[in-house]
């Protein structure tokens, strides 16, 4: 049989017609459809199951649902088929009613999506949302990250430095511990990321030429230092003019045993405290915020503390 009679047939009836100006202008699932008309399922699939045999919809399938349209692109004999179709079905008695219940049904799906918004508008940050996380915006941050000469003081076995290492220009990473420094420097040579390195040294004083980095980072490595005051000093000493420092650590707290579990000096720091030390340092534009807390008892509270040269 030839496309024209194909559709021809397609369209002798008056529940196909129906079908065809619901699908004009949007994709339905047979649900939907099944909603609007009032009509069986099975009754509908097999209208649609006609009308996709003859080439006029198209249909896709997403999980268990099944979504129908017109088939794309519709042009020349197709194009007016479905224009008279359209024109056809505005002069059944269902017109109407199924008009306004395809109205309902599309407000209901924009309206699901914003109920569920509204709902958890104001905890969004602690719900669940497939697929966000810290570590990905992380990864989002890092990638409006400058081409920066990085210094990460007490930086461990290099978990944030090699990350920063993958926009960086260079990361230096110091640490006193000659195992991580080892550890850290065998990782980066492995994951061949040759803009890392690992060197042996005190952040009290640094193993890096004065004044030849744009960014210092002490992330919870300052509760280590003997005396932080001076580890502050050392970092605006790496500096560059207009270089920056960023201090991740604990805020001030009463969990005495950090000392032995962690090996921690300082029981954490309190905001004032670090704003005048790097204010005494000679940093400007100085921040110093909580940026975290701890669900789990004792209820750790980080700190960000930062400043320009
Ligand atoms: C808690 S870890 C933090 C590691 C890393 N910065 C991070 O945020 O994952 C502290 C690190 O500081 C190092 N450290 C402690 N005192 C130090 C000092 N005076 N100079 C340099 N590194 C020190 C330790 O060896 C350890 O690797």
């Amino acid at each position: 049989m030839s496309a024209i009679l194909k559709s021809l047939r397609a369209l002798s009836d008056p529940t196909r017609l129906r079908i065809m100006a619901l699908l004009e202008r949007n994709e339905l699932s047979v649900n939907e459809l099944q909603e609007i008309t009032r009509l069986g399922q099975s009754r509908i699939s097999t209208h649609l199951g006609l009308l996709q045999e003859s080439g006029l919809l198209e249909s896709r399938r997403e999980g268990k649902r099944t979504f129908y349209k017109i088939a794309a692109p519709a042009e020349g004999t197709t194009r007016e088929f479905i224009q008279l179709a359209v024109r056809g079905a505005e002069e059944l008695a269902e017109h109407a009613a199924d008009q306004s219940n395809l109205k309902r049904i599309l407000g209901r799906r924009a309206q699901q999506a914003q109920l569920y918004f509204n709902q958890v508008a104001g905890r969004f940050d602690r719900s669940y949302g497939p697929g966000r996380s810290w570590q990905a915006f992380g990864q989002l941050l890092l990638r409006i990250l400058p081409p920066l000469v990085v210094a990460d003081l007490g930086s461990g076995e290099g978990l944030l430095s090699e990350l920063l290492a993958r926009r960086a220009r260079q990361v230096i990473a110091v640490d006193n511990s000659e195992r991580m420094v080892a550890f850290g420097a065998n990782k980066a040579r492995k994951n061949k990321i040759k803009n890392l390195e690992f060197r042996l040294g005190d952040l009290e004083n640094p193993p890096i030429e004065p004044a030849s980095v744009d960014l210092v980072i002490l992330s919870q490595a300052l509760h280590h230092a003997a005396s932080p005051p001076q580890a502050i000093r050392a970092a605006h000493a790496l500096l560059r003019p207009r270089g920056q420092i960023m201090i991740l650590d604990l805020l001030l707290h009463n969990f005495e045993q950090a000392r032995e579990l962690h090996g921690d000096r300082w029981l954490g720091f309190s905001e004032s405290d670090l704003h005048s030390w790097l204010e005494a340092a000679g940093f400007r534009k100085i921040e110093a915020t909580v940026v975290a807390r701890e669900e789990q008892p004792p209820h750790f509270e980080t700190v960000l503390a930062g400043g320009e040269k």
